[in-house]
């Protein structure tokens, strides 16, 4: 008899932790938004373009997947009233990323790094693009924000011929950025001269690093950037303000951070986004600064080469021109297997910043040329995820 109310016990305290641990769990997911559909991925189907009739329209869909600084998508798109085949590339002043990007340079980059896809997506659409940078002449430096909301970067020009099967298209819709650790491989020569080939530009340069001498000495360029970084206040308050925490913020702004960029996913995902969003001192500045320094350095020890953009001048259009190449090198490394990351860091324009930006331009540009992206190049351990995206008919202004 004894026995059998013990028995009864155990089963009564196994049933009542079964019970919580269900009703745990079932309030993380709820909270995460696990039944959620994630509207703002539906950019990334191959077949999202299709619903539109207007070619214009067509080809930012594919833009908008572009790797851009913050994921912030910075773009405005006019369409001309007049001319049905022309449209306007605005950025847009009111997502500055203005802490990390105090000149907007990264800005001006993910410009072109939209541009760089509506081109090679017109190939395979059939439509020739024609890019004019700054029709409307350069920014008033003095007065920026008001100048790119009057000065489009871009006037794109469509005519119509025969689409072809771009080799790099299929390349658009994976995910731009892997911040994991990549394989211990590095190129071979012949696959560094094809991406140095994706460059005709004299004004600029593409470089690839891989001894062993510089790997150490540019990993700790990445290491020093993430530490001073993520020591600055206003700074990780920017990053926190972006971080969108579960799957209605992600579907309500559709840009920004999430944890698909960390490569989190699946069913850690939603716990991590529970009880972020249930006790959200858990991403507080401290953790999330000590989480960024480690990945930084995870990452750093797992890259077998670094390259770099490099401009001869900062103007506005050479910004843009380094997009446009930036997104030629991850299509093209895409295509090869490889993927990328661009730990921005030091060469970033803050003062805290100021010592390392000097120290990495008198080493690795010491022409005077500006270095526009650098970035971390491999192959993958783990695939990386897709991010956030706007809806396209958000772009589209009057
Ligand atoms: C100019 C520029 C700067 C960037 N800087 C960084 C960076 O410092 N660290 C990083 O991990 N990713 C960086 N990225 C990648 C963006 O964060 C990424 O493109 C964006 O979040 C969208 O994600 P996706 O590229 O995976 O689609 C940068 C991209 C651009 C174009």
């Amino acid at each position: 008899m004894k026995k059998i109310m013990v028995k009864k016990k155990m089963i009564i305290l196994l049933l009542s932790i079964v019970g919580l641990l269900i009703t745990i769990f079932a309030t993380l997911f709820i909270a995460s938004g696990i039944f959620t559909k994630p509207e703002y991925l539906e950019p990334w189907q191959k077949s999202y373009f299709q619903q539109f009739d207007d070619p214009r329209i067509q080809l930012v869909a594919h833009g908008m997947l572009a790797a851009n600084g913050h994921n912030m998508q910075p773009w405005i798109i006019r369409l001309d009233k007049e001319n049905s085949t022309a449209f306007y590339l605005y950025a847009d002043s009111d997502r500055l990323a203005k802490e990390v990007d105090p000149f907007a340079r990264q800005t001006m980059i993910s410009q072109g790094t939209f541009l760089e896809y509506i081109r090679v997506a017109g190939v395979n659409l059939g439509y020739e693009t024609n890019i004019v940078l700054f029709p409307n002449g350069e920014y008033n430096e003095q007065s920026l924000a008001e100048s790119m909301k009057e000065k489009p970067v871009a006037k794109i020009t469509l005519t119509k011929v025969e689409p072809k099967n771009s080799s790099l298209y299929d390349f658009m819709f994976l995910p731009d950025t892997n911040r994991a650790a990549y394989q211990d491989v590095q190129l071979t020569s012949e696959q560094i001269n094809q991406l140095q080939v994706i460059n005709t530009d004299t004004e600029m340069s593409i470089k690839f690093y891989q001894d062993e001498e510089n790997v150490i000495k540019l990993g700790n360029y990445v290491i020093a950037g993430a530490k001073i970084e993520s020591g600055i206040s206003r700074i990780n308050e920017e990053t926190a303000d972006i971080f969108r925490a579960n799957e209605y913020q992600k579907n309500k702004y559709r840009y920004g951070f999430s944890f698909e960029g960390q490569g989190t996913s699946g069913i850690m995902k939603h716990i991590m986004q529970g009880l972020i969003t249930i006790i959200p001192s858990i991403n507080n500045e401290k953790s999330s600064a000590d989480i960024f320094v480690k990945s930084t350095q995870t990452a750093a020890d797992n890259t077998p080469a670094y390259t770099m953009i490099i401009t001869k001048e900062n103007s506005r259009v050479q910004q843009v021109k380094a997009g446009m190449l930036y997104s030629r090198l991850i299509l093209a490394a895409h295509s090869m297997g490889f993927v990328l990351q661009p730990p921005s860091q030091v060469l970033e324009e803050y003062a805290e910043m100021e010592e390392q930006y000097n120290k990495i331009h008198e080493e690795y540009a010491p022409e005077g040329g500006i270095i526009q992206m650098f970035i971390r190049l491999g192959k993958p351990t783990k695939e990386a995820l897709q991010t956030m995206r706007r809806d396209v008919m958000d772009l589209i202004e009057d």
